[in-house]
């Protein structure tokens, strides 16, 4: 098939290169030609383990290219739409500038028969909205939504083998389904379950998946706090409600809390959205969620001031950690990043270390000083905090870090050091959901 994908970020790229690696004829159009040119020469703009191989393998088949033109859409038949929907500036709520210029860019080019499939995470009711936009300016195109579940560090797995594909799509319209089937026939012939839906049902399950994730993590989170108040200890807390298989072990890891370019947004908006149909304990909840998750940032920045005796005037901190999660070099609404500019904010002289993400680190904040490895950032430091849970911080023992501190002080932000081993060596270790 002919297909172009539109907008070629983090979904964009990796949607594109995957459907050419299925099989597919794919052109992927961004109106960041530098983006588009980068892309097209094999170099992803962003870190993703397996993406630039497999890119490399399927530019070299002829079967897909980028570029920056949007009239590079004539001659496909369908379009998938996977531009940003970042939070507006000034309110929750989703920006849809990007989407909504993206098919005007698209509209001159489409034919009578053209399917336009939506990936992007959009407010529910924005497909139907697309669809009255094509009818009013004459087009016989079609709207489907197809919502996309990849997380960032297992993109190209996810995309390739999903758990389940979702087609949105309008009342009767069963061409779509029969396309996206076509679409994404080895995937499914691989058995990967097809969950046909209307348009808005199909909206409102990534959002809903999105918040029942977030909402998880903000359980265990506030689970955490009672195990502090109550001195119990989270980490087993969460293994044990865990092995109820109705709750799932998954997403029950108790920290500093959510970040990234998804989950916090997403949230916010259908929270938004939610508010705006009248359906005030969703929006509600959503809230909690999100004041829940935000409070642990707090709390880890209490914790340091615990371990360095209540002073973090001129305190020397290490973090350790500086994207949103390991495995990804995204530093959008990284909580490593917001707790080391509080620490800073309070007086304290902060060195941020991160194995992908430190270019991206000093690109947000000009103002912290982020080094390249953990010896630099922990060398003379009043404490240690690990706020990205990168396997190499895992496996982090007291004695690699012993020599270089002024004191040994550990706050683990993602619980995922041994308390006992790092106390048994003299180390003052402190997490939170745990004495
Ligand atoms: C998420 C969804 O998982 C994915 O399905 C969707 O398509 C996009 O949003 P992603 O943002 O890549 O994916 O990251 P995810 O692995 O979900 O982690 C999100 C955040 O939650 C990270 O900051 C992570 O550190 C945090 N997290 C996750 C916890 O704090 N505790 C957990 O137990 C799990």
């Amino acid at each position: 098939m002919l297909i172009s994908v539109i907008g070629c970020g983090y979904l964009g790229a990796v949607h594109a290169t995957c459907l050419a690696h299925l099989g597919h004829t794919v052109v992927g159009i961004d109106s960041d030609r530098e983006l588009a040119a980068r892309l097209d020469a094999g170099r992803p703009s962003f870190y993703e383990p397996g993406l630039e191989s497999l890119l490399t393998e399927t530019l070299a088949t002829g079967r897909l290219r980028f570029t920056g033109d949007p009239a590079a859409v004539a001659g496909s038949s369908v379009h998938f739409l996977c531009v940003g929907t970042p939070q507006l500036p000034d309110r929750p709520g989703a920006d849809l500038s990007a989407l909504d210029a993206a098919v005007g860019a698209l509209l001159p080019y489409l034919r009578d028969g053209d399917l336009v499939v939506g990936k992007s995470t959009v407010p529910v009711g924005t497909a139907e909205r697309l669809a009255d936009r094509f009818a009013a300016a004459g087009s016989g195109a079609a709207v489907a939504w197809n919502p996309e579940f990849l997380r960032e560090g297992h993109a190209v797995a996810d995309t390739l083998r999903p758990d389940r594909l979702v087609y949105g799509s309008g009342t009767g319209d069963e061409r779509a389904v029969a396309i996206l089937n076509e679409v994404y026939a080895p995937v499914i012939a691989a058995g990967t379950p097809v969950i046909s839906a209307d348009l808005a049902t199909a909206e409102l399950v990534k959002v809903a998946a999105n918040s029942f994730l977030a909402t998880k993590i903000s359980f265990i989170n506030a689970m955490a706090e009672m195990c502090e108040a109550a001195g119990a200890d989270v980490t087993v807390l969460a293994d044990a409600i865990g092995r109820d298989v109705r709750i799932g072990r998954q997403f029950l890891n108790a920290g500093v809390g959510f970040g990234g370019g998804c989950l916090p947004k997403d949230i916010r908006a259908f929270g938004a959205r939610a508010a705006e149909l009248g359906v005030d304990r969703v929006a509600g909840l959503l809230d909690q969620v999100d004041r829940i998750n935000l409070g642990r940032r707090d709390r880890i920045v209490d914790l340091t001031a615990e371990v360095c005796a209540g002073d973090l005037v001129g305190a020397r901190i290490a973090v350790l950690g500086a994207s949103f999660k390991p495995d990804s070099d995204d530093v959008r609404d990284s909580p490593a990043l917001a707790v080391a500019l509080d620490l800073q904010r309070r007086g304290a002289h902060v060195r941020v270390t991160d194995p992908q993400a430190a270019d991206n680190a000093r690109k947000r904040s000009a103002d912290l000083t982020v080094v390249d490895s953990v010896t630099e950032a922990a060398d003379g430091a009043d404490a240690v905090l690990l706020l990205t849970e990168w396997r190499e911080y895992r496996e982090l023992r007291p004695a690699d870090l012993a020599g270089l501190v002024r004191h040994r002080r550990i706050v683990d932000g993602r619980n995922v050091l041994d308390p006992g081993r790092w106390r048994a060596s003299g180390w003052s270790y402190r997490a939170p959901g745990r004495l």
